[in-house]
């Protein structure tokens, strides 16, 4: 089995999954024995990314806190696997390989649990999401105020795609840091990026007299837990009740309030499902995550001809080809032009002349050193090969 880079644009995670050989197995009844019997319990944290963690311990970052706190009622000592989060996503691999116990900062939500089955999320330790960033001559907290002269988010997140299918100008930027600098420079006064990171960045810059609203749409809220194996179930129910008695405790509600968490709360008013998207029955697909598919091996059966075998591995049906548009519009207009018509330096892609593997190769890889970005990192498998089916479906040019 390929290992296939699952992307999770999730309130404020981004995460790659990572489902090469991993069973789901039974449930295990014993892990709290398990980790009682070493005294440890271990957190995988990105080294470097604040305001969750950092190694330094400078802060120690609010997950690593809140985790502490945790193991403190557990009565274990927290032991920590730091990883790379790579360019701002956040690696669970290491949960699923069982480097270590806790991955915190995942999504309550039942789209997330689906795609990433082997995993648990407990009860939320803070209502993460996407808030609404203002800079300090903003005029006007409604984001629709913008609509035409941009608003600012982080590219491949769920803003990015929603406020893109509303019709809004999107001002794409990597990370939210790099959102509140172009703030400082008067390029952007609205943004619609990630809580957490944008509640930091005002706390900790308050010479810039940024606003970070805490009010935001239902669709943007994702109540956030911990992550672990999903056969852990006792680990689960432990870190529960752990985590009401801190909340009780109003210690949660300190470590909030130093690093900044702002407390988003929908729109209309009434209080967060804590059960995220549980409603998701808006038909669109209210995912807040952006998966790749992880499909098994297809046990693919002898093809009568390569025309069927091309059709299995890219189809090329008229929603795949819808589909392919929508996020070529998202993914690749910006440089190789509307319906594949290049602006000029960047090639035609309709002129291509390898097949369906070749381009999608180079998608996935992308020519990194000459401009053309590398886009597994922020597609998944299924959307590159309906870009792939999308752009092929184009007459070539003249
Ligand atoms: C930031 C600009 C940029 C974006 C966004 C971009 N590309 Fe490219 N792309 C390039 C450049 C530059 C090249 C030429 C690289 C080279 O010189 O080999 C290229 C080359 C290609 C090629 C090879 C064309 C050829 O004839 O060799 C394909 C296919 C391609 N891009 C597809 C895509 C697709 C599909 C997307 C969206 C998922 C995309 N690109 C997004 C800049 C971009």
């Amino acid at each position: 089995m390929r290992n296939l880079n699952r992307i999770v644009s999730a309130a404020a995670v981004s995460l790659a999954v990572f489902a090469a050989g991993l069973q789901a197995g039974p449930a295990d009844a014993g892990t709290l024995e398990r980790l009682k019997s070493y005294g440890k319990i271990t957190l995988c944290a990105d080294r470097d990314l604040l305001p969750h963690s950092s190694s330094t311990m400078d802060p120690p970052g609010f997950d690593v806190e809140v985790a502490q706190e945790v193991a403190r009622h557990l009565e274990l000592e927290l032991g920590f696997q730091w990883v790379a989060a790579f360019k701002g996503q956040r690696a669970i691999r290491n949960l699923y390989a069982g480097d270590c116990d806790i991955f915190m900062g995942l999504p309550k939500d039942k789209d997330f649990l689906k795609e990433a089955f082997r995993l648990d999320v407990t009860e939320p330790y803070y209502t993460g999401g996407f808030a609404v960033l203002l800079s300090k001559d903003a005029p006007s907290t409604n984001l629709e105020h913008y609509k035409t002269k941009g608003v600012a988010v982080d590219i491949m997140t769920v803003p990015d795609f929603r406020l893109f299918e509303r019709g809004f100008e999107r001002k794409l930027y990597h990370g939210t840091a790099k959102v509140v600098e172009a703030m400082k420079s008067g390029e952007v006064q609205a943004a619609l990026v990630p809580a957490l990171e944008a509640g930091w960045l005002a706390h900790t810059h308050r010479e810039l007299g940024l606003r970070v609203l805490d009010r935001t749409e239902k669709q943007y809220i994702y109540p956030m837990g911990f992550g672990l194996r999903k056969k852990e179930q006792d680990l689960k129910q432990a870190i529960n009740e752990a985590l009401a008695k801190i909340e009780a405790s109003g210690r949660l509600k300190e470590l909030r309030e130093k690093y900044g968490v702002v407390d988003l709360k929908p729109d209309d008013g009434s209080k967060p499902e804590k059960k995220a998207a549980v409603e998701g029955g808006s038909g669109e697909k209210a995912a807040p995550t952006q998966v790749a598919e992880a499909k098994a091996d297809p046990a693919a059966p002898a093809q009568g001809s390569e025309a069927s075998a091309l059709e299995a591995d890219f189809p090329s049906d008229p929603a795949s080809i819808k589909k392919g548009y929508s996020l070529y519009k998202q993914a690749c207009y910006k440089c190789h032009g509307p319906n594949g018509v290049s602006g000029g330096t960047r090639p035609d892609v309709r002129a291509f002349a390898g097949d369906h593997y070749e381009m999608f190769a180079i998608v996935q890889a992308g020519v990194v050193d000459r401009g053309m970005p590398a886009w597994n990192e922020y597609l998944t498998e299924t959307e590159m090969k309906q870009i792939v089916v999308y752009i092929k479906s184009l007459p070539k040019p003249e």
